[in-house]
């Protein structure tokens, strides 16, 4: 699938208020500073569209794009950063779960991890969340351009044989990098497939 346009709808910090749920949609989310926002703007070759920052925490609210008209992409804020008060880690909680549970044309949601690092067991948590809960998710691992093929491999690697503790079959997986562009082709095409899979309310 090739992305002809893409544009910010809204952002909201209330699922309630989101756009009307009428085309399919697909969240990105995972750790903050992960690498969400950067590889929303890498997918739609378009370097503003989210906000990004080397600080963790940038994106606060549950932000809306709409691509070629037809389906939504939703940047979410990230979870895990340790500076943040509990009063705010429960606010998230609570945005994310309502989110999460009660959007009803989210066909799929990307969970984020960094392929540098080994398995975290808030990523973990969150993946077991989902899949308690019967939303359908797939894994994208960011940055690959900051490390070596090798521990790259060995990386994910660890991360299937921890959700093997847990799952006998796994979510598929996509390994990319904002900065180098990798992995795109594949994401889009995995959107192109799911598409036609929605059901008009
Ligand atoms: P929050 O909104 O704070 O949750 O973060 P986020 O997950 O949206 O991360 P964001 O896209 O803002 O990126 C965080 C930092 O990582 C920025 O400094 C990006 O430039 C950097 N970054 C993101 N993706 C890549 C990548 O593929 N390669 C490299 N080298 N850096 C990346
Ligand atoms: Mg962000």
């Amino acid at each position: 699938m090739k992305i002809k346009s893409a544009s910010f709808v809204i952002s909201k910090p209330n699922w309630k208020d989101c756009p009307d749920a009428i085309i399919p949609e697909y969240a990105f989310i995972g750790r903050s500073n992960v690498g969400k926002s950067s590889l929303i703007n890498a997918l739609c070759n378009h370097k503003g569209l989210a906000k990004t920052s080397s600080t963790p925490g940038k994106t606060q609210l549950i932000n809306h794009f709409i691509i070629n008209e037809k389906w939504y992409l939703c940047d979410l804020p990230g979870y895990g950063y340790a500076k943040v008060s509990k009063k705010s880690r429960e606010e998230w909680g609570k945005m994310i779960r309502g989110y999460i549970l009660n959007r009803t044309n989210l066909m799929n949601t990307f969970v984020l991890v960094d392929s540098r690092i080994k398995p975290q067991q808030i990523d973990v948590d969150f993946m077991l969340f989902l899949g308690e809960n019967g939303i359908p998710f797939s894994i994208i691992f960011t940055k690959s351009d900051k490390l070596k093929q090798k521990d790259l491999a060995a990386n994910v690697k660890a991360f299937e044989e921890t959700l093997y503790r847990h799952w006998e079959e796994l979510p598929p997986y996509f390994i990319t990098s904002a900065e180098k562009k990798i992995g795109k082709d594949k994401i889009l095409q995995y959107i192109g497939e799911i598409n036609p899979m929605f059901e008009q309310p």
